[in-house]
């Protein structure tokens, strides 16, 4: 099978589609013939060897780890799922044909391939977030970074939630923002004195790690109800950095409801076939995605 992959640690470049041997699933996993991969800058990250103290890889390695595709290989133990389902999970190297998940859901219906690969990661990432930061219906959200992957499905799922929500952006996505149920404004100078001027603020997630956890702190009077995902300086300020992975599989179940509620929709700004992953992560690195990018197979 066609997957992609990387035999040193480095820039884009470093990724090429390789012919290799295909994966099965193990007891407890999935086998997909994929259809699409989300993109998440863990990916790249993974590639730079950022992740090589607490995430080890070994070379060569694939990359992904979201996926959406039909079933056609159920491990030992697993109840539920056959071949011909349509998923959508979390597993490894899933920028590939085939892709062992660990983690998965039924495919909403009426939702692409391309849309569905872009929802495991983030709404993980921002349930747990959106707990970790005790926030409650009635009260209020600042997010830094409101735009992306992990600030779409924040913003909607704290809509679901009645708590309002202040998010923070570039100049273009702004109407993005209020399309989501928020209050916008743009980060850069004056950032704080625009936040303050949108109403009080009762806990923060900082989800872009632009160097604002003290204006964060502040605005919320508490270390303790601000989480960050991107900074790794927080835990200096008292504030808690998120970085474990929670429970995936109710995530998703959780995602699936959502979505066929009519209650989450996270666009797509771009696909990429399975040849093009490097310029997806060149892409995504730029800083600037609005929603989800995916890698089409
Ligand atoms: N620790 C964890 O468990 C965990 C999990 C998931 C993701 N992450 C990390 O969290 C970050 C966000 O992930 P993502 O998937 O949402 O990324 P993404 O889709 O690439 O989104 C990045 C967003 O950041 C915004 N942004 C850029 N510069 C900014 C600034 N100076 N101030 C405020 N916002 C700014 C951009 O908005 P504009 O385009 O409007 O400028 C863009 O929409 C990444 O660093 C990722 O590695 C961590």
């Amino acid at each position: 099978m066609k997957r992609v992959s990387f035999a040193e640690f480095g820039g884009p470049d470093v990724l090429h589609l390789e012919d290799a041997e295909e994966p099965h699933a193990g007891p407890g996993q999935i086998r997909v013939a994929v259809r699409a991969a989300g993109v998440n800058p863990v990916d790249w990250r993974i590639r730079e060897g950022q992740f090589q103290k607490v995430r080890p890889v070994e070379l060569p390695a694939g990359v992904g780890q979201d996926a959406a595709g039909v079933v056609d290989e159920v491990g030992a133990g697993v109840d539920g799922v056959k071949a011909g389902d349509r998923v959508f999970g979390r597993g490894a190297s899933t920028y590939a044909e085939f892709a062992v998940l660990a983690a998965w859901a039924p495919m909403p219906e009426d939702l692409t391939y391309e849309e569905a690969a872009g929802y495991p990661s983030v709404v993980e990432t921002a349930l747990r977030i959106i707990g970790q930061a005790g926030v409650r219906s009635g009260q209020t959200l600042l997010v830094s970074g409101a735009s992306g992957g992990v600030g779409s499905a924040v913003l909607q799922i704290a809509r679901d939630r009645g708590i309002t929500v202040i998010g923070t952006a570039g100049a273009a996505n702004q109407d993005y923002l209020r399309e989501l149920g928020a209050l916008a404004t743009t980060y850069g100078q004056g950032w704080v004195d625009r936040v303050r001027g949108l109403g009080p603020v009762d806990a923060a997630l900082d989800l872009a790690g632009s160097g604002v956890i003290r204006e964060l702190v502040e605005l919320t009077g508490d270390p303790r109800r601000v989480v960050s995902i991107a900074d790794r300086g927080a835990p200096a300020h008292g504030v808690h950095f998120s970085g474990v992975t929670g429970n995936v599989p109710q995530a998703l179940a959780k995602a699936a409801d959502l979505i066929s509620r009519g209650r989450l929709h996270i666009p797509v700004e771009k696909s990429y076939p399975l040849a093009e992953a490097a310029a997806a992560h060149v892409d995504s690195q730029a800083g600037h995605t609005r929603g989800r990018r995916v890698i089409t197979v």
